[in-house]
């Protein structure tokens, strides 16, 4: 064992808007961190992580990003939930030559070859929900987000992709990140009166807790109307009142009660880390298993520095608690499985709709399509394991 250290910088946040879901993210990467370095680091260099608090702010992000990278002389990064957090940091990250891994959600239509993208792109998320939704409650949508940039563009996607399967759009709106009760109770009030078959939230952070109670408060049934979402987590539901969420839907590659053996390993491991309340999400799952890829990749390319690290990361697998993923050499997005979830009375996902299969990234939506016509492996660009 050398003194010398594998330093990597941790940009999550334990306050602010979205520090819910981020400290599972922070936990999670920390808990590989721990585990890996418990068994001799890489190569027998420890990992040392230098994390920071950027308080959900898109501007922390930028400035802490260049602290992390002028100052501590790190060339990787673990971080971002936001995605306007992630636009923030990643110019500075791409000019001092760094790498980010980004293990959350978001919109698409983006790549950089310094970010690791280890959350689901639209092709792995959307458009599972969209086929789900569409068959069992129909494909006349509200869509309610927060007012950056995530939200535009996932409404987007979603709108298309409804549209495609010959539904409309009802009704499309935008509130601040910092909406209080009362502005969710009146945008409830007035959808209820469009009865759509289903509201697409991607409300994020906080709000999403005053979102599905100004919900459960106005007596709507999620049996016939639910709030459908890709950002409501394990994390957001254990924020609200017990029971309020039940029936609502999310889709995602993972979900705490999954039973795999990889899954229960990791679950276990971060109760006994972090308590046996800790609630665990798909953004917290990406944190973890991403810290093993980088990891993977350090081994076999004996460096850390990016044009050396990145030809190593590429194809890279593993066996993670959602299943074995896989870096996508073309894309820097990753091979994710797709699942669609209910909450449930224990304000856990009950998975509803799982096909079984890893779904390839395809971040610009080239090849998608909801039209009748498109037999369903291709409408969801199922790939064989190991190609
Ligand atoms: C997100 O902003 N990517 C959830």
């Amino acid at each position: 064992m050398t003194s010398e250290t594998w330093r990597v910088g941790v940009l999550f946040s334990t306050s602010g808007i979205t520090a819910a879901v981020e400290r599972t993210q922070r936990n999670a990467t920390l808990l590989a961190i721990e585990q890996i370095n418990a068994n001799g680091g890489i190569d027998g260099r420890l990992i040392e992580p230098i994390a920071y608090n950027p308080g959900s702010d898109p501007k922390q992000y930028r400035d802490q990003a260049e602290l992390l990278c002028d100052q501590h002389k790190v060339s990787v990064i673990f971080g971002c939930y936001m995605s306007s957090s992630r636009k923030a940091a990643l110019p500075i990250i791409e000019a001092r030559g760094a790498l980010l891994f980004y293990p959350t959600l978001y919109e698409g239509f983006e790549y950089s070859p310094h970010c690791i993208y280890t959350g689901p792109a639209p092709n792995q998320n959307s458009v599972q929900l969209v086929n789900y939704v569409s068959q069992k409650f129909g494909n006349r949508i509200a869509m309610i987000g927060s007012n950056y940039v995530y939200p535009y563009e996932s409404n987007r996607v979603i709108a298309d992709l409804f549209t495609q399967t010959g539904g409309r759009v009802l009704h499309e709106q935008y509130v601040p990140l910092t909406a209080t009760a009362d502005v969710f109770a009146r945008i409830i009030e007035q959808v209820a009166k469009l009865q759509p078959d289903a509201i697409y939230s991607t409300v994020v952070g906080d709000g999403i807790a005053l979102f599905y109670q100004a919900y459960r408060a106005a007596g709507l049934d999620p049996a016939t109307m639910p709030i459908i979402s890709l950002s409501t987590s394990e994390a957001e539901v254990a924020q609200m009142a017990p029971g309020t969420a039940v029936g609502h839907i999310t889709a995602s590659p993972y979900f705490e009660g999954l039973r795999t053996p990889q899954s229960e390993a990791f679950v276990a491991a971060y109760r006994a880390r972090f308590g046996a309340d800790a609630r665990i999400t798909a953004c917290a799952e990406a944190a973890y298993f991403q810290v093993y890829l980088y990891a993977l990749g350090v081994a076999r390319a004996q460096t850390d520095r990016f044009a050396l690290l990145l030809p190593h990361l590429h194809d890279l697998e593993f066996d993670a608690p959602q299943g074995r993923v896989k870096i996508d050499g073309a894309t820097n997005h990753t091979h994710v499985w797709s699942r669609v979830g209910q909450v449930n009375a224990q304000g856990l996902f009950d998975v509803v709709d799982e096909p079984g299969v890893r779904v390839a990234p395809d971040p610009y939506m080239l090849k998608y399509s909801l039209d009748a016509e498109t037999p369903l492996a291709v409408r969801l660009n199922f790939q064989p394991m190991g190609s």
